[in-house]
């Protein structure tokens, strides 16, 4: 079916959609464990882009598994198909001229790398949030690791399910070091003249 889909060029770019916003679009992916300080980072990260006038768009691992991926569960399929479809809405959101920070364990070296194709490597920002298992765990939020533990959830990230560390991060942030202020400052530096 797919080839007799022929796209419509439309009159107003991407190009035109930024200008009018005055700042770069492009995406921030948050990777790491549950519990790593992901959301808490990129909650933070928001709110000070926006209070530079930077248009943003936070799209988070929970909240979207309650929407547009509530029929996906966290096997390895799934969670290919769930950080594929979070890859073509940023995609979009990019094309709509936002920055938009992007939440999700994305436990696949492979996944992350759809991500890049998809966005375009130019367009992808990669923090990896290397808290140490053991913290996440100690911190429990969700009560999750106290249930994959027992067995109860199965597939568990760290616990009975791979993570895939990145290679070569843009930006690497273990909260048990830094702050969430000081990781805001590290990541803010690292995207600096993109968002000016
Ligand atoms: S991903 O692996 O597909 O990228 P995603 O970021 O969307 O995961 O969702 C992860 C969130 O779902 C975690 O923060 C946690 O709260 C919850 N969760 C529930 N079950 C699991 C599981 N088996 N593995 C990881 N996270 C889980």
């Amino acid at each position: 079916m797919e080839e007799n889909v022929i796209p419509h060029n439309f009159s107003i770019t991407q190009k035109e959609r930024s200008a009018l916003k005055n700042h770069g679009a492009f995406l921030i992916w948050f990777t790491g464990l549950s519990g790593s300080g992901k959301s808490t980072i990129a909650n933070a990260l928001e709110k000070e882009l926006v209070s530079e006038n930077i248009h943003t768009y936070l799209l988070d691992g929970d909240n979207i598994r309650k929407g547009l991926n509530n029929n996906l569960s966290f096997s390895p399929e799934d969670r290919t198909e769930n950080i594929r479809r979070i890859a073509e809405v940023s995609n979009l959101m990019i094309d709509a001229g936002l920055v938009v920070l992007a939440s999700f364990v994305s436990p696949y070296r492979e996944d992350r790398e759809n991500v890049k194709r998809i966005v375009g490597y130019e367009n992808f920002v990669e923090v990896f949030v290397n808290t140490p298992i053991e913290e996440c765990e100690r911190r429990d939020v969700k009560g999750l690791y106290a249930k994959a533990r027992t067995g109860e959830i199965k597939n568990f990230t760290g616990v009975n399910a791979p993570y895939e560390a990145p290679m070569a991060p843009d930006v690497e942030i273990d909260t048990t070091l830094i702050s969430v202020e000081e990781a805001v400052s590290l990541i803010m530096k690292f995207i600096g003249k993109r968002v000016c």
